[in-house]
């Protein structure tokens, strides 16, 4: 089961909590960043939050995200991004966003000692192709398509598969046909492990979160009465006392 994290602080508590994983996803770009959507996110912003995250020391597995269309463009830049990303960084793994397309990289990179973390489903850094974000695995074909796509993610030796919004039951199906955890975001309880944006969970920002997601906390609230009542307080000169 993971989180994200996207600093030192947030990465303490998400280490104390006892998740098995702590992502630095590029949600980072739509949480944090005030992007609109994760395209925007450069491998420079993934090594600045990687390494904040890693300076927790957290004893739960960093996995850092592959930005936009790295993964895509030559072997030797999908090369360089992994190792930048584990060597400067502080990550153990990496994710990858894609299809069985990507396979011959991912299967080059875990061969050269690089635990690659895949990613189906809904693909948000398609966001501009897909035009919106929808649940995926309803029709038959694209099953058929998705269960290509995982099993030849873990046969390139992915050591887990990320599913973003599959159908809940055939999450299930996905899950028995796999060797490896398949880890699911709004795909239902039928996925070996699950992962939540941990803003998402916090109730930590001024976005509406998909349905799929279960605030535990108000923190915006919290957040905004705390900031309201210093700025009263100074105001009416209650604080400093
Ligand atoms: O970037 C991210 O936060 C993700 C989610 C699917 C967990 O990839």
């Amino acid at each position: 089961m993971g989180i994200t994290a996207y600093d030192a602080v947030m990465a303490h508590y998400a280490d104390k909590s006892g998740v098995d994983f702590i992502l630095v996803g590029d949600s980072v770009g739509t949480t944090q960043l005030g992007f609109e959507t994760t395209v925007p996110v450069t491998l420079e912003m993934m090594l600045h939050h990687t390494a904040a995250v890693a300076r927790a020391q957290p004893r739960a597995l960093l996995v850092a995200d592959m930005p936009f269309a790295l993964a895509r463009a030559d072997f030797d830049k999908l090369m360089d991004a992994s190792c930048r990303l584990m060597q400067e960084a502080g990550a153990e793994a990496v994710k990858i966003e894609g299809d069985a397309a990507l396979a011959p990289h991912v299967a080059r990179l875990t061969s050269a000692g690089i635990p690659v973390m895949g990613h189906i489903g809904l693909l948000p850094q398609q966001f501009h192709q897909l035009g919106g974000y929808r649940t995926y695995g309803r029709t038959e074909s694209e099953k058929q398509v998705l269960l290509e796509d995982a099993l030849a993610l873990e046969e390139a030796g992915c050591f887990a598969i990320l599913c973003e919004m599959t159908d809940s039951m055939f999450s299930g199906t996905l899950s028995s046909e796999l060797k490896v955890p398949l880890i699911g975001i709004g795909s239902g309880p039928h996925c070996d492990g699950q992962i939540l944006v941990s803003n998402d969970v916090l109730g930590l920002g001024h976005k509406p979160v998909p349905s799929f997601v279960k605030e535990y906390v108000q923190l915006g609230d919290q957040v905004e009465s705390a900031f309201s009542a210093y700025v009263e307080e100074v105001r009416n000169r209650r604080f400093p006392s």
